[in-house]
């Protein structure tokens, strides 16, 4: 089964109250409210812990009528102080489980804020990108991914951290749920890549004037543009394959 299909399509909507965690901007908060208005369903709380104004505004263009749908909350997904515990039908964790693990096994008070705002029954899903594979030649994107996460370490800090599959599903089967089902889809290849690499860069450029080492300032920034003409020179950036996991608040 595709992906988004079994996220979404295959997902019972009716009656039932949805947590998006986290909005970002928007992708799974526009793709839900689709299909609550299909499904009849309550509503949409999505969170982020950085509810920027533009962005919410640009949300709600997109929603269009379906923006009745959805309220918007800033909240950390690691506490949801502001969610009533057992008040939520389904939680969405689209793309964003890698920035909960920070530091590493910080992603355990996400899953249990997600439980406690769950009622009994009530549905968790998590979306999430298969680990890559450690592969210095084969493309910019891992060499992208990896100086990003290195400029981090650097700093003591952590970019972000996948979650093996099976990793997460112990995770959740020791925090209460039940593991009801599993799909992964394969990786693709980018060719719409510029405005990402161009952000990037302007972002790596700002990270790399805050690293505490003076002398590594300037290989980064070397490092930065030959990732910028090695991603040119491929022609694509890999966007990583991914899985879903299906689970039940016991
Ligand atoms: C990749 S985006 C989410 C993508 C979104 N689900 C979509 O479909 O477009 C990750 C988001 O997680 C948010 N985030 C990171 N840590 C968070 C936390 N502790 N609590 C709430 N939001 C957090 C970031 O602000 C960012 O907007």
């Amino acid at each position: 089964m595709h992906l988004d299909d079994f996220v979404y399509t295959s997902t019972d909507f009716e009656d039932k109250r949805v947590l998006d965690a986290a909005t970002g901007v928007g992708g799974a908060t526009v793709r839900l409210a689709e299909r609550l208005a299909e499904d009849g369903g309550k509503e949409i709380l999505s969170v982020d812990i950085d509810q920027e104004q533009d962005t919410v505004e640009s949300i709600r263009e997109d929603l269009d009528e379906k923006a009745s749908f959805v309220t918007f909350i800033e909240d950390d997904i690691h506490s949801l102080k502001k969610v009533e515990s057992k008040s939520i039908d389904i939680v969405l964790c689209d793309d964003t489980i890698i920035f909960l693990n920070r530091p590493p096994l910080a992603v355990l008070r996400a899953i249990k804020a997600f439980h406690r705002v769950l009622r009994e029954g009530g549905e968790l899903i998590i979306v999430s990108e298969l680990p890559d594979t450690p592969d210095a030649s084969h493309t910019g994107e891992w060499r992208r991914w990896h100086l990003a996460k290195a400029l981090f370490e650097l700093r003591g800090e952590t970019f972000a951290e996948s979650i093996p599959p099976e990793t997460l599903k112990e995770a959740l089967s020791c925090s209460g749920f039940i593991v009801k089902g599993e799909e992964t889809s394969p990786g693709w290849m980018n060719t719409d890549y510029e405005h990402i690499i161009e952000e990037w860069e302007a972002i790596m450029h700002h990270e790399i004037t805050l690293l505490p080492f003076e002398e590594l300032k300037r290989p980064f920034r070397e490092a930065v543009d030959r990732v910028k003409i090695q991603v040119e020179e491929d022609g694509y950036l890999d966007a990583p394959g991914k899985y879903a996991i299906k689970c039940i608040k016991q």
